[in-house]
């Protein structure tokens, strides 16, 4: 099986063939920036989500999930500061075509040029003779532009508010109403799964860099006297991150958790191991395709103070951001109280401490992950003449595909019927009757189907099927009234050729 390099047209060609993804408003020429996901790619998305919330809400008891109104008060961002410093430079040409400045520069001269300001972009873009990439024409200017989308409620004496241009200021505006409801305790955390609205000058890069977007977000408020440490920070100490650091963008070092806690605070450093632990463990990424980088002072988001990006290494396109690991002071919070003119502190009950709480933001770009899920995930077997999506059966959209060998006898497909209507209780399962057999594994492959069971002629004599493994294509036969043991302990991970007889 070859592991084939995905070029960002094949991935959205393949997944707008098998119905994963597709421009939203496809039949008026869609809308650029904004994208649909259909049955399949729903599911994957979700089971991703599911993954997510397991993993991070079971970090801590203290740990809850919202959910809240994409539409947000107008003040919400003067407090959080996007209304002033929400911006991206736009490199306008004599034509009026805009693109975003640095991204302009990035594809000229292949490397980054974020944090810099306008006049500096401005002048590289001169200096490198960069044109318009849309009409040839010269770059006239290097100007601001505020990434946020207004919306006006109503009629008449119209109230305006924004689609929230990130999840996590849902929790910050939530905080003080969770807090007194749940345990009014610290570290609380806030997670949210939901969509983001930005105004990108430039979507481009499939759905790598949308207008309409999904995070999940987890928002951990805690005490900014405790920054240095946390409860389970030994169980971490010697596992070793993959780190690029801002200073040393040569190499990548696996720096033990310990160690870099001698340079980071341990309440960071723990949550950086928990979510690479989530990549390299639960998600089953490629180890050396993923790292966490580190932004320096101009790079940084305006709100944080340490700010790593989680990075996956994407076919083509090379390292991409999918997350970040943001601590953002209480920046937020200080700031919707001097706002709204409500209290953001927290009351220690036990030391008398009164202060705002600090807050690390776990953000994670959906989309983005769902792209790297695929990349990785996509092999072309020669000798199958087919795609064959080798997903972490966890994430597989479809779990089970359950065939009659034949169509035209009536007691198999009746039993085959029986056994997917049992199944399907239980996982997604896919009933198929068109085709050859070896045409219905092939389409099962390529979505991602972990496994296959058929009913053939056998099964209405000795109640067993056959049941094949997508990776390696190995049968093995089982009893029906095994079956959803059987596949249960394959989901848990156990060896697919121990589970039932071998079939040569
Ligand atoms: N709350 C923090 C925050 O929003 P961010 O770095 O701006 O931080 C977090 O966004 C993640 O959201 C990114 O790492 C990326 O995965 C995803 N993301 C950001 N902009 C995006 C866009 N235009 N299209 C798709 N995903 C995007």
């Amino acid at each position: 099986m070859e592991k084939q390099i995905l070029t960002i047209e094949e991935m959205s060609t393949f997944c707008k063939r098998k119905g994963f993804v597709y421009p939203s408003s496809e039949i008026y020429g869609g809308l650029a920036g904004l994208y649909d996901y259909g049955h399949l790619g729903t599911l994957l998305k979700k089971n991703f989500e599911d993954m997510w919330r397991e993993y991070f809400l079971s970090l801590d008891d203290n740990f809850f999930e919202i959910e809240a109104s994409e539409i947000m008060h107008e003040s919400t961002f003067v407090a959080s500061g996007h209304l002033k410093n929400f911006v991206d430079l736009a490199a306008k040409c004599q034509k009026g075509h805009a693109e975003r400045a640095d991204h302009l520069l990035e594809r000229k001269l292949k490397k980054k040029f974020e944090g810099l300001a306008a006049e500096e972009l401005f002048e590289k873009i001169k200096e490198n003779k960069i044109k318009c990439p849309v009409c040839g024409s010269d770059i006239e200017k290097v100007e601001v532009m505020n990434m946020m989308f207004p919306v006006y409620l109503g009629i008449g004496n119209v109230m305006k508010g924004y689609l929230r241009p990130e999840t996590a200021q849902s929790p910050y505006v939530n905080f003080k109403r969770q807090l007194e409801a749940m345990r009014k305790k610290l570290p609380l955390g806030l997670a949210l799964i939901g969509r983001a609205y930005r105004n990108e000058i430039s979507p481009r890069n499939f759905i790598l860099r949308q207008r309409a977007f999904t995070q999940s977000e987890l928002q951990i408020f805690f005490n900014p006297n405790k920054i240095d440490e946390h409860d389970d920070f030994k169980s971490v100490e010697d596992y070793k991150l993959q780190v690029m650091f801002a200073d040393e963008r040569s190499a990548i070092h696996k720096i033990s958790c310990g160690e870099l806690s001698k340079k980071l605070p341990k309440f960071y450093v723990y949550h950086m191991a928990k979510v690479q632990q989530f990549y390299l463990d639960v998600l089953k990424f490629p180890s050396d395709k993923f790292r966490l980088y580190e932004l320096n002072d101009k790079e940084k988001a305006f709100y944080n103070k340490y700010h790593f990006d989680m990075e996956a290494d994407l076919d083509t396109i090379g390292w991409t951001e999918i997350g970040g690991i943001h601590y953002r002071t209480d920046h937020d919070l200080k700031g919707h109280q001097e706002v709204s003119k409500q209290s953001m502190e927290f009351l220690d009950e036990e030391t008398k401490e009164r202060f705002i709480p600090h807050v690390l933001e776990l953000s994670f770009g959906v989309d983005r992950n769902f792209y790297s899920i695929i990349n990785y995930a996509y092999n072309y077997d020669k000798s199958r003449e087919n795609i064959v999506l080798k997903l972490n059966p966890k994430l597989a959209p479809i779990k089970l595909g359950v065939f009659p060998l034949v169509s035209n006898k009536k007691e198999i497909v009746d039993l085959a019927k029986k056994v997917h209507n049992d199944l399907k209780k239980c996982w997604g399962a896919s009933f198929d009757t068109g085709g050859s057999i070896g045409r219905r594994y092939a389409r099962m492959d390529e979505i991602g189907t972990p496994l296959c069971i058929t009913v053939d002629f056998e099964s209405l004599e000795d109640d067993s099927v056959t049941i094949r493994e997508r990776d390696t294509t190995q049968q093995i036969r089982v009893e029906i009234s095994q079956l959803k043991d059987v596949v249960k302990k394959f989901f848990k991970g156990e060896r697919f050729n121990k589970l039932g007889k071998a079939v040569e």
